[in-house]
């Protein structure tokens, strides 16, 4: 794709600042600023922290973006911008911004779906990623299993019911004490642990492809409080590898029910949680031992990044698309099937 358009795509859903070039799927920069530090202190993220922090950023962080890959505004074909879901005033930073410069430097917008955005992210490094496929996508907001029957037709073959998985490793981590953000915590913690000492249990045995977390978190809940009171509660890093175990032995199962049901060759996934790395051993050792291909992106683009909302952008203005510089952010959009 190297004749595909330059593209500078912007993602402000939740605490990242991400800015990134992308020509096609080749990413020519990729920069964010992480606002962990900012939250740290509420254990998790503050709405209005976020968008204020957002527009701090964002302009600096746009030049960086454009001087890191070698390009200059007026090079670019298109501006894209994520436009739901997220936090809304942290949407708007991004969503302005990216509308104003398009406007501006007189090319085409493209507001882009976030969870179509992580969709798109094993592409980056993937180029035989192709549809049909079934993909997990897990982040703090979202789990969904979606079977992509081609690119930009999805079906939504399951979603949690309550919490999302990496807001249940947030909040576990939290009831823990192993602090926020706490996916990685957990994953950190797990490294000395044991995942067999507690069977914690997993939920929704019965319907294949949804989830369910909440009830997870009140069975740690209790089993920590009646062990901790006994004097029996085991070491920390085995509780972190049993919670951990439970989350991504769902997530791991459900996927593949998902593609041995739907018949597909190639799995795929996306979304902050994918970085988990015993969830990435647990997916590759399930689809070798069932032959089936794995995409998984790696994980600085697991997480929000600005290169994957320029990929689904590569995507959308190849068929024509743009959005009108009328058009709003949506908080609570949904990834749409067709
Ligand atoms: O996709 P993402 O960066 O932002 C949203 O769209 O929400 O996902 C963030 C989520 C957080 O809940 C975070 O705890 C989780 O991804 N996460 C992880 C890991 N790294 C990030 N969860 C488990 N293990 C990790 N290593
Ligand atoms: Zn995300």
């Amino acid at each position: 794709m190297s004749d595909s358009p330059l593209v500078l795509g912007f993602e402000t859903s939740c605490d990242e600042t991400a800015v990134a070039v992308t020509r096609g799927f080749e990413v020519l920069s990729n920069v964010m600023a992480s606002q962990v530090d900012d939250h740290a202190r509420f254990g998790g993220v503050v709405p209005e922290v976020a968008a204020r922090a957002h527009v701090e950023a964002i302009r600096s962080l746009t030049h960086a973006a454009l001087r890191e890959a070698g390009v200059h505004s007026m090079d670019l074909a298109a501006v894209a911008a994520t436009q739901g879901p997220g936090l809304a005033g942290a949407l708007m930073v991004g969503f302005s911004y990216g509308k104003a410069l398009a406007w501006a430097l007189q090319v085409p917008f493209v507001g882009i779906d976030h969870m179509e955005g992580h969709l798109f992210a094993p592409r980056l490094e993937h180029d035989e990623y192709q549809p049909p496929a079934v993909v997990l996508l897990a982040s703090g907001g979202h789990s969904q299993i979606i079977h992509m029957r081609d690119w930009g037709s999805y079906e939504t073959l399951g979603a949690t019911i309550d919490d999302a998985a990496g807001e249940a490793f947030d909040k576990l981590a939290r009831f823990l004490g192993l602090g926020y953000p706490g996916g990685p915590a957990i994953d950190a913690e797990s490294d000395d642990g044991d995942p067999r000492v507690v069977r914690f249990p997993r939920a929704l045995p019965d319907r294949p492809f949804d989830f369910s977390f909440s009830g997870l978190k009140t069975a740690v809940v209790t089993y920590v409080r009646r062990h901790h009171a006994a004097g029996t509660l085991p070491a920390m890093p085995d509780i972190a590898a049993s919670v951990q175990e439970a989350i991504v032995d769902v997530l791991v199962t459900k996927t593949l029910n998902a593609a041995e049901e739907t018949g597909v060759p190639t799995v795929a996934a996306g979304g902050g949680v994918l970085a988990n790395r015993r969830l990435r051993v647990r997916l590759a050792e399930e689809c070798d031992a069932r032959g089936l291909r794995l995409f998984l992106p790696s994980p600085a683009l697991c997480t929000d990044n600005g290169a994957m909302i320029g990929a689904a952008a590569a995507f959308r203005l190849g068929r024509g698309e743009s959005t009108s510089a009328e058009a709003e952010i949506d908080s609570s959009r949904r990834l749409s099937e067709s």
